[in-house]
């Protein structure tokens, strides 16, 4: 991990020292390196200090890094990885450009990897960019909203935690069928990692966070835990459902329904929901041998269902 930290740092220097600064604002908040670190350890399916190892740790850590820049544009948000978000510290302009800039930078890393590097490295960000865009345009006229909802969470994150699992086990020179493994448990646990990012949206506090609670609610996205809520005909949910349905840009209204859901059933069953998806995942991992780096990945998926940041 010390060599990809490294390998960022490399990459973020631009000719402009204004972008540099820009985007080691947010490259050194913080962040949970989960990418990367998914990376290093599918890698340890075969020969971990294989060729692009390294630098394809990196190109999944600086495409997050950029998506969070347009994320933080798109969702108005104030805060990110503790500090304040690129938007908020300047404005929209330099976080869009910084975002575009990481990209880049990450293009030119996934180029040294191969043409198929390349090809896997498009394919991944046409399915999150499509993702976000499906978020913001909302379900169409005849889909249902949870199929909707799925299927915007595996597009804007399930795709690059599975590429992350693909590009470890891919350029540790594991076998095809490890490599395939790998890949859909990536998606699986990319999906959990999402559903449980919107339940840590409703119910953590920022200093565990590092975001603003209840951004989600206030920008109108209905997540898992209110599109559950939403199912509900218990006459006890009346006012829960009409603040649902409500603009909650409004202070006092946007407290009122985030207490309101923290204390709601939905909550739990949404929490049970990710518990599922991430023993999905493990499921997967029985093509490996029985052994510690089995073990980890297993533990890495566990993980996400109880974790609190
Ligand atoms: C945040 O991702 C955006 C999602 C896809 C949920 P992370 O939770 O991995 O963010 P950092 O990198 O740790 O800040
Ligand atoms: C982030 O989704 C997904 C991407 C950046 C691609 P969210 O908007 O739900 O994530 P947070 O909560 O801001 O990190
Ligand atoms: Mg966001
Ligand atoms: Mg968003």
């Amino acid at each position: 991990m010390q060599e990809v930290e490294d390998a960022l740092e490399d990459a973020i220097q631009s000719e402009a020292a204004f972008v540099t600064e820009a985007a080691r604002h947010l490259m050194h908040a913080g962040g949970k390196r989960f990418r990367p670190l998914l990376v290093l350890l599918a890698a340890e399916t075969g020969d971990p200090a294989g060729d692009g190892v390294v630098t394809s740790a990196c190109v999944v850590e600086l495409t997050h890094l950029a998506s969070l820049y347009h994320d933080d544009v798109m969702d108005e948000a104030a805060l990110r990885r503790g500090a304040e978000s690129a938007n908020a510290r300047w404005d929209n302009l330099v976080a869009i450009l910084t975002g575009d800039f990481l990209f880049s930078k990450s293009s030119e890393l996934t180029a040294r990897l191969g043409a198929d590097a390349v090809r896997i490295q498009a394919e991944t960000f046409t399915r999150l960019v499509e993702g976000q865009i499906l978020e913001t345009l909302g379900p169409g006229e005849d889909e249902e909203p949870l199929a909707h909802y799925l299927r915007v969470v595996a597009g804007k994150t399930g795709s690059l935690i599975a590429t992350s699992a693909r590009y470890g086990a891919r350029f540790s020179g594991a076998p095809l069928e490890v490599e395939e493994a790998l890949t859909a448990y990536g998606e699986r646990v990319g999906t959990a990692f999402q559903l449980s990012d919107d339940i840590l949206d409703i119910a953590s506090e920022s200093d565990e966070s590092g975001k603003t609670p209840g951004t989600d609610l206030r920008e109108g996205v209905p997540t898992l835990p209110v599109l559950i809520a939403r199912q509900s005909s218990d006459p006890a949910d009346a006012r829960l459902l009409e603040l649902l349905a409500a603009d909650l840009t409004d202070d006092a209204l946007h407290a009122e329904a985030l207490d309101l859901l923290r204390k709601h059933p939905a909550m739990d069953e949404a929490r049970a929901y990710v518990i599922e998806r991430a023993n999905e995942a493990r499921e997967l991992l029985k093509v490996l041998p029985e052994g510690p780096v089995r073990d980890a990945l297993d533990a890495f998926a566990a993980i996400i269902a109880t974790r609190t940041s």
